[in-house]
């Protein structure tokens, strides 16, 4: 759970170079995340996607390009991210708190969140949204990190993750406390088992796990019922 101005704010801080310090960060991983996420949604035969927290569009243009039918709708609170999205030439843009979505209910086939969830105020809140605006059958489909349970991986991830990568991304784009942020909160972020409980404490059924690099990042998708 997270305080809104101050993520507001921080991503306001970064939105210039946050695609370039992703993929530096990332090592260009989280574009092949990226790609099994909207081949997953693409395999679910949408015809209404909403991208909540779009950001940069990176996840809302990959689902274009697979799934070249379905009307792709980007929203984010952040101006100055969706900003970047409009440079990637993603125009289908929304300015929209998740907590209080300017959708109908049971409008929407499927609803991605990369890395959004994380940085909410309030997960169940938002989770209650999505819930509402998602048709019945609809598919929720969540991308974030998460820490890999293999002790020997575990200890070295998580120096890399407080110790290395908010120095480089400070580096990057001079907003360090930012990225202390960031990466502290994906410690805090429920991951495999715990996003599953967390999934059907909000209604929602059928949660699957699917990590990505060795448990770095997980795929999940839950049904709405
Ligand atoms: C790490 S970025 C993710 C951007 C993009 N989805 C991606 O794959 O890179 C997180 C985004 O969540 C947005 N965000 C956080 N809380 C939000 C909320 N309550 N409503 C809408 N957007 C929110 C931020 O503005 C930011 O653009």
């Amino acid at each position: 759970m997270q305080d809104a101005g101050f993520v507001k704010e921080a991503f306001a801080g970064i939105a210039r170079r946050y695609v370039l310090t992703n993929h530096v960060l990332s090592l260009g991983t989280d574009v092949l995340w990226r790609i099994r996420t909207a081949r997953l949604v693409a395999s679910l035969k949408p015809r209404f996607v909403l991208d909540l927290a779009t950001g940069s569009g990176d996840l809302a243009a990959a689902i274009r390009r697979r799934c070249p039918d379905a009307e792709i709708l980007g929203m984010d609170f952040s101006v100055p991210m969706m900003r970047e999205a409009q440079r990637q030439n993603f125009e289908s843009l929304i300015a929209a708190d998740a907590l209080a979505l300017p959708l109908a209910d049971q409008c929407v086939d499927v609803i991605t969140v990369a890395f959004g969830l994380r940085n909410m105020a309030s997960w169940p809140r938002a989770l209650a949204e999505m819930h509402r605006v998602l048709r019945p059958g609809g598919h929720l489909v969540i991308l974030d990190f998460s820490i890999p349970s293999t002790p020997i991986l575990r200890a070295p991830y998580l120096f890399y993750l407080k110790q290395v990568m908010p120095r480089i991304a400070g580096l990057l784009t001079g907003k360090k406390d930012a990225y202390d942020y960031l990466c502290g909160s994906i410690e805090k972020f429920p991951s495999g088992t715990k996003m599953e409980s967390l999934l059907q404490e909000c209604q929602f059924r059928k949660p699957v796990t699917r990590p990505l690099s060795l448990g770095i990042a997980a795929l999940y998708s839950a049904t709405r019922v």
